[in-house]
């Protein structure tokens, strides 16, 4: 069974393989949503945004972004820096062990910025 590690929250649960990271985290009490978006948001649509987690290790073990993941993500200014490692977790399908950071803040001051 995959392993997700959530870095912030330093907890780790099992899941089954093609299990969905939005459906596991919130039903381990793993907060994916920041401020307002706890209430307004899609709820798994693939249409808000909101759910950005960062993969740190294993996007090998995910599955592939689809085209509402890709149209969406690369409408939001904190996809700019992390195009490697920024899912939205309710279109992430879990096939190994991956570590996940919830709710990663927007750097518009860092390097690759405005690079
Ligand atoms: S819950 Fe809205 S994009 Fe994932």
């Amino acid at each position: 069974m995959p392993t997700i590690t959530f870095a912030n929250e330093k907890k780790e649960i099992q899941v089954p393989a093609g299990a969905n990271l939005r459906k596991e985290a919130l039903s381990a009490g793993v907060s994916l949503y920041p401020g307002i978006h706890k209430v307004a948001n899609c709820h798994g649509f693939g249409t808000c945004g909101s759910c950005r987690v960062l993969i740190t290790k294993g996007m090998e073990n995910t599955s592939s972004k689809g085209i509402i993941e890709s149209a969406r993500l690369a409408g939001l200014l904190a996809y700019i820096g992390n195009e490697g490692t920024m899912r939205l977790a309710c279109q992430t399908t879990v096939k190994g062990d991956i570590t996940v950071t919830t709710c990663p803040p927007m750097n518009m001051f860092g390097e690759n910025f405005f690079s």
